[in-house]
């Protein structure tokens, strides 16, 4: 009987190309790990994560809050970025030296030296939410990369091509990988389904994803 471990890549080089033009960096985040999370903590505490609705009227299982100068949100109105928080009617909070230095070393490191985002979009999933198959193409200038973070509960990546219909591989990510795809495969389908349960010995019962967008 085939196993449905089969088909999700569990193998851990560093450095992972998964796409042209896409890298997995194995453990890439988990030097900067203890500088992060009291980051994570203050954005959170100053915009407070919340499940937005989708243009579809469909609440979103996964809970979102952002930093930096622009941040995504979706509400019946549509998808789309915004310098302030709607809840609040604030700026988002300004993204930590800490985020910045990581996502720009990331990119360095996939091959994308220029990269500067402007966005942090930080997901925050429980066990039982998911992110179905989609692009990320509300930035302004597809020329940049997507850098995407992962910390806490490990959770499945389905990366696939540049058709909802194309095959969808799978790769396990654990607390620190980084995932960065531009170039070729920026606008690549990608999602995540279902998070399992379990308990992280920092997080505890929660994965947090951190990504980097150059979005203005
Ligand atoms: C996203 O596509 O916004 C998030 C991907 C992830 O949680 O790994
Ligand atoms: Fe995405």
């Amino acid at each position: 009987m085939k196993d449905l471990f089969d088909e999700i890549d569990t193998h851990q080089p560093e450095r992972q190309p998964i796409g042209e033009g896409a890298v997995l960096l194995r453990g890439y985040a988990l030097q900067l790990g203890k500088d992060l999370l009291p980051s994570l903590h203050d954005i959170g505490a100053a915009a407070p994560f919340r499940h937005m609705v989708t243009p579809g009227g469909f609440e979103m299982s996964v809970a979102m809050t952002n930093c930096g100068q622009a941040g995504w949100i979706t509400d019946r109105a549509g998808y789309r970025y915004d310098s302030h928080d709607p809840v609040s009617g604030k700026l988002w909070p300004p993204m930590p030296d800490a985020f910045l230095d990581l996502a720009t070393g990331a990119a360095r490191e996939a091959g994308y030296p220029e990269f500067s985002p402007d966005a942090c979009l930080i997901n925050r999933y429980e066990p039982g939410a998911r992110l179905s198959l989609h692009q990320d193409k509300n930035e302004r200038d597809f020329a940049n990369p997507i850098v995407s973070v992962s910390l806490g509960l490990p959770a499945t990546f389905q990366f696939g091509g540049l058709k909802r219909t194309d095959p969808v591989r799978k790769f396990a990510l654990r607390h620190g990988d980084v995932v960065v795809w531009g170039g070729p495969s920026r606008l690549c389908y990608h999602g995540v389904p279902t998070l399992k349960h379990g308990s992280h010995p920092q997080l505890g019962s929660v994965r947090f994803n951190l990504t980097f967008r150059k979005a203005l």
